[in-house]
């Protein structure tokens, strides 16, 4: 399967800090924010992958990542995605690249603990459709929002002011081939941005999304909260390792 990750928009929410730069360069304990969702990638058995970023200092990220040898890549292929469009909209920049096979796709500001190999596998095996991820959280209405019944999932809200439960979507997702043309089917909503949410929310209806929850920790890092939580999480995982 192969990957794309999404480093575009403006990082409104963590002005002044996003100023002068992209939100997926910041630092997060000892690394810039974007090598935890390619490392994420990487260790998942993915190596064809796609950054999609945008706004300022695209051309930063060709200077930090070169063609990815420090991630033991041989090529990372990249695309810039204009205006703030949202989510949904820079996945469509990503057609091409994917090319009629499947895809795993991670929010540049997403890091996640756990190893998604086996993740990765199972969906390789499931035939079409989608597949999200899922994880209790404290604050779910930062977050998009799924209604689950047992096995199901009956439908996703994007920041819901009363969420019908803790289980947030998290920026990790895997979709088959159609998702374009279910992205290019979408209205923007209310904040003028193309939702993944929406894209998802397709796949619901068409009963055709599985999901998982995700192990180990999960945070997201694009406010100061959740910033600050993903340096305390990635220094303790670090110092961790460095004294096992
Ligand atoms: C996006 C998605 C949201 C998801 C979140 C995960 O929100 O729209 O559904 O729960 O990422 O990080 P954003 O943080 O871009 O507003």
């Amino acid at each position: 399967m192969k990957g794309v990750v999404l480093a575009g928009g403006l990082g409104t929410r963590l002005n002044p800090l996003t100023k002068v730069t992209n939100k997926h360069l910041l630092p997060v304990y000892n690394k810039p924010m974007i090598y935890y969702p390619i490392e994420t990638l990487v260790s998942g058995g993915i190596e064809e992958i796609l950054i999609v970023t945008g706004g300022n200092n695209a051309g930063e990220f060709l200077r930090l990542l070169g063609n990815g040898k420090e991630f033991g890549l041989k090529h990372i292929n990249y695309t810039y995605q204009e205006g703030e469009g949202g989510i949904a909209d820079a996945l469509k920049l990503a057609e091409f690249f994917a090319d009629g096979d499947p895809i795993v796709v991670i929010l540049g500001d997403n890091i996640i603990e756990a190893n998604i190999h086996s993740a990765v596998d199972t969906f390789k095996k499931q035939e079409s459709g989608a597949k999200i991820f899922l994880k209790q959280v404290d604050d779910p209405e930062r977050f998009g929002v799924a209604e689950i019944d047992g096995k199901y999932i009956r439908g996703i809200e994007e920041k819901p002011k009363h969420p019908k439960s803790n289980y947030a979507v998290t920026g990790l997702y895997m979709y088959d081939a159609s998702v374009f043309d279910i992205a290019r089917s979408l209205k923007p909503s209310d904040r003028g941005e193309f939702e993944i949410t929406d894209v998802n929310n397709y796949y619901i209806k068409q009963q055709n999304m599985t999901f998982e929850i995700l192990d180990g920790w999960w945070t997201d890092a694009g406010t100061f909260e959740s910033l600050f939580r993903a340096n305390s999480l990635a220094a303790e995982k670090y110092q961790g390792k460095q004294s096992g």
